[in-house]
């Protein structure tokens, strides 16, 4: 979308992943304040997410308001507080009636509803697609897109319509970012009731890679590092994968909390610079054999990403031809292993590594 924003994948935290509707002006204060002491802020997170669950009652003028438990000092004073940490603040709604956690949707209450948001001092709104009934997902999308332009402040639009209707063909022009898959839950692989686990979500958003660009992002959805569902290896593999995708890095744990392993991973800058390329390709899949995988990440200097990936449960040895990577097989390329977080040395031909299970090696390759 023409606003100028989300050059590079958007970067910041949302509550739901760890928090669901149990989120409060606490909650989101100590976070804002994590973020701009942990490291999390110098390495890019920006956004300050509050999902579903904020909203009280329409006034008698239509206004949203928010529920004043959750949030007693209300959403403007909660928006400067996080304005006054350096970072920017974002909130949650619906194109429906109402929202998945129950409050009030904006389906016929778009333009005030944006107008709301910017006097609250909102940077980022995610758009939800419970209780849409019959609407057509691009017309509503598109309304709230004129909404938010029209509300005289620059506004993220991230559009969570689950792919249900294909917004990669259509949302470029809309929004910032699309979801293209159901909920992400805490877990390696599968289908778990109305989620998936990472790897699935990543097989989902993997072959939609011809779509990202600046400005518009396919979303596989939140992070789940640091919620406790798989280990260290695992969730290495998930950013990894991520960062690879140049997808929006929205970190969904306990950021005041995490235990060092976890800060160790969201904090990698080698990893999150992958990410954040300002060519804006999304690197795909371009060998598989069994659960061995060679991923690739054109990269602006010229170079690539490559990820080896074992989906297995032994170790498991990988390699990554020249030829799959789109390499003369003459040319010498320097190698660093962004998780070792160490210079390799330079290859020719070929970069091959052993993988633990369930783990990757991350490798970024230049001339
Ligand atoms: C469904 C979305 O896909 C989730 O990310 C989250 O926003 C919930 N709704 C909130 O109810």
């Amino acid at each position: 979308v023409a606003n100028g924003l989300a050059q590079t994948p958007p970067m910041g935290w949302n509550s739901w992943n760890k928090f669901a509707c149990k989120v409060d002006d606490a909650t989101i204060r100590a976070t804002a304040d994590a973020i701009s002491a942990n490291g999390m802020k110098a390495a890019g997170y920006r956004y300050v997410v509050v999902d579903d669950c904020w909203h009280g009652a329409r006034d008698a003028n239509g206004l949203i308001t928010e529920d004043k438990t959750r949030f007693p000092s209300g959403l403007k004073a909660l928006a400067d507080y996080v304005h006054s940490k350096g970072l920017k603040f974002g909130i949650y709604s619906d194109a429906g009636t109402k929202t998945c956690g129950g409050r009030p949707g904006s389906q016929g209450h778009e333009y005030q509803d944006a107008l709301q948001y910017a006097r609250w001092g909102v940077d980022y709104l995610k758009y939800d697609w419970c209780s849409t009934g019959v609407r057509n997902a691009e017309e509503a999308y598109a309304l709230m897109s004129d909404a938010l332009r029209a509300s005289g402040r620059e506004i993220l639009f991230s559009m969570c319509e689950w792919g249900n209707s294909k917004p990669w063909l259509w949302a470029s022009k809309i929004g910032n970012m699309w979801r293209t898959t159901g909920d992400i839950t805490d877990k390696w692989a599968g289908h778990h009731g109305y989620s998936w686990g990472v790897t699935s979500i990543a097989d989902m958003n993997e072959p939609l890679w011809p779509y990202a660009a600046p400005g518009h992002w396919n979303d596989p959805d939140m992070l789940e590092v640091g919620n406790g569902g798989l280990t260290d290896t695992e969730y290495r593999a998930h950013f990894s994968l991520w960062a690879m995708m140049a997808a929006p890095l929205i970190a969904g744990n306990d950021v005041a909390t995490m235990t060092a392993a976890t800060r160790a991973i969201l904090l990698n800058t080698d990893v999150i610079a992958v990410d954040q390329d300002p060519l804006g390709a999304q690197g795909h899949r371009v060998w598989k054999d069994g659960d061995r995988e060679v991923w690739s990440k054109p990269m602006s200097d010229g170079g690539r990403t490559i990820l080896l990936f074992n989906r297995g449960e032994a170790p498991a040895t990988i390699g990554a031809d020249w030829a799959m990577l789109d390499l003369p097989r003459s040319v010498q390329m320097r190698a660093r292993d962004l998780w070792a977080r160490k210079d390799m040395g330079k290859r020719k031909g070929r970069y091959e590594a052993k993988v633990a299970p369930h783990g990757v090696v991350m490798v970024r390759l230049s001339h």
